[in-house]
């Protein structure tokens, strides 16, 4: 059950569901590029079972039917893969991508719903990936180029746009963890990556605004953090874990420098003149999208090289991908935004979700769990509202099954699951508590 009404919220709350390219279209169809993401993906061990987005949920085709889903909610995050556009990166047009974005956003529209738009959900084209992607400069002018293309054709419609979903993971993730495309595990690529993600950015602000294009944003992740033990080197760990997921990114976008916790690892590699950058960098925003699902609960590692720390398991039940469930974490991270960067800047919470174990039984699937879990982050984010905090819109992750990135298509995060032998869609009890609650007519 989700005990929680419309009415409980501000009227002009945005509620919906979020999605990304390429873990819902097929990237095998429509003439898209390949992406780095097809290469790491073809890479053994990379991905579980080998698995990629070529078919994933065959929203390329099935688009009308799957946004039918959502009639009578507000919103619909979805992103516009660079590589469907431009399939070398730059140059030469795909005109049939552009053609699928602009019957997508008509359909979104037609059904009453605001298109929020993400123009980078980590799908790199694999020529820009072959010229060192993330870590070239140069990756910012490609992105500006992407990012006019897309935005002349479906500008005029979109109410909203994103220009990165959640750097760290495109940064850290990928280039210091090794866990994402393209699976570095190298200190001044990702150095490079921090700062270049967070430049590429701004560029797509400075030719978007030049456009005229309203309501810009950028998508960031953010964990509640905690001490393991209350031990000092614990404690200097922790820090700096919240410094490199939590601040480096904000704190960049809304004073124009980056926490000293995290230069000491990575200022001896970011690019020189960095500073330069720094108030491009820091242009206001419209609105800012808050990804929220877990909590880290942080050690030191003395044995393990800079940032000596790891993650260890916490006490609180788990959802299917071993994330502490910990719906508190969202309210705090609302409400620190809010204090000490965003000062009323519009959050929306365009990520929040749980992938569960679901069984299909009798054409059914009974998600007690992600019913549970919805209800109290919505919570969490009424509080935040109700103490001050400026949150205008939820999305659940995600309007489908799909495909989750390294965890292939085990780990099923979708409001309605997604059979990938048959394409069948069946709507979760989730789905239908979260329409009753929520949805208009
Ligand atoms: C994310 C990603 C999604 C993931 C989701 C679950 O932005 O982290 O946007 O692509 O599927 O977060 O891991």
């Amino acid at each position: 059950m989700i005990m929680l009404q419309r009415s409980d919220f501000p009227s002009s709350f945005v509620f919906g569901a979020a999605t990304s390219a390429y873990q819902i279209e097929g990237h095998g169809f429509g003439g898209a590029g390949p992406t780095h993401w097809d290469v790491f993906a073809a890479a053994p061990g990379k991905v579980v079972n080998g698995e990629n987005g070529a078919v994933a949920c065959d929203h390329y085709h099935r688009f009308a039917a799957d946004l039918d889903l959502l009639r009578g909610f507000d919103g619909y995050r979805f992103s516009t893969s660079w590589a469907r556009i431009l399939p070398e990166g730059r140059g030469q047009i795909n005109a049939e991508g552009l053609d699928f974005y602009d019957r997508l956003v008509d359909a979104i529209l037609a059904r009453g719903l605001l298109p929020f738009q993400t123009l980078y959900h980590w799908e790199l084209p694999a020529a820009m990936a072959a010229r060192g992607g993330w870590t070239n400069r140069d990756v910012t002018g490609w992105f500006g180029d992407f990012a006019e293309t897309i935005s002349r054709r479906i500008g005029d419609r979109v109410h909203a746009v994103a220009t990165i979903n959640e750097p760290w993971c495109i940064a850290y993730l990928s280039h210091f963890l090794g866990q994402h495309a393209p699976g570095l595990r190298d200190l001044p690529a990702t150095a490079r990556a921090m700062h270049y993600v967070l430049l590429a950015h701004a560029e797509a602000m400075d030719r978007l605004r030049a456009m005229g294009q309203k309501n810009l944003g950028i998508v960031l992740n953010f964990d509640a953090v905690q001490i393991a033990d209350d031990i000092p080197e614990n404690a200097v760990s922790t820090e700096l874990y919240d410094a490199i997921l939590n601040r480096w990114f904000i704190q960049a976008l809304t004073c124009g420098t980056y926490p000293d916790e995290a230069l000491a690892g990575f200022a001896p590699h970011l690019p020189q003149g960095w500073q330069d950058d720094m108030e491009r960098i820091s242009q206001p925003l419209d609105w800012l999208g808050v990804n929220y699902y877990t909590r880290q609960i942080i050690a030191a590692d003395a044995r393990a090289p800079w940032p000596h720390f790891k993650c260890v398991s916490g006490p609180l039940p788990k959802s299917q991908m071993g994330w502490e469930i910990y719906p508190e974490g969202l309210h705090k991270i609302l409400r620190w935004l809010d204090a000490d960067y965003c000062r009323g800047l519009p959050l929306y919470v365009t990520e929040n979700g749980i992938a569960c174990d679901d069984q299909l039984q009798n054409g059914k699937i009974n998600d007690t769990q992600r019913n549970a879990y919805i209800d109290q982050h919505l919570n969490a984010v009424l509080r935040a509202i109700q103490d001050g905090v400026n949150v205008a819109g939820y999305f659940y992750w995600s309007l489908l099954d799909n495909f989750e990135w390294a965890q292939g298509y085990e780990k099923r995060f979708g409001l309605i699951h997604v059979d990938f032998d048959t394409q069948k869609r069946t709507p979760k009890a989730s789905y239908f508590a979260l329409k009753d609650a929520f949805a208009n007519g």
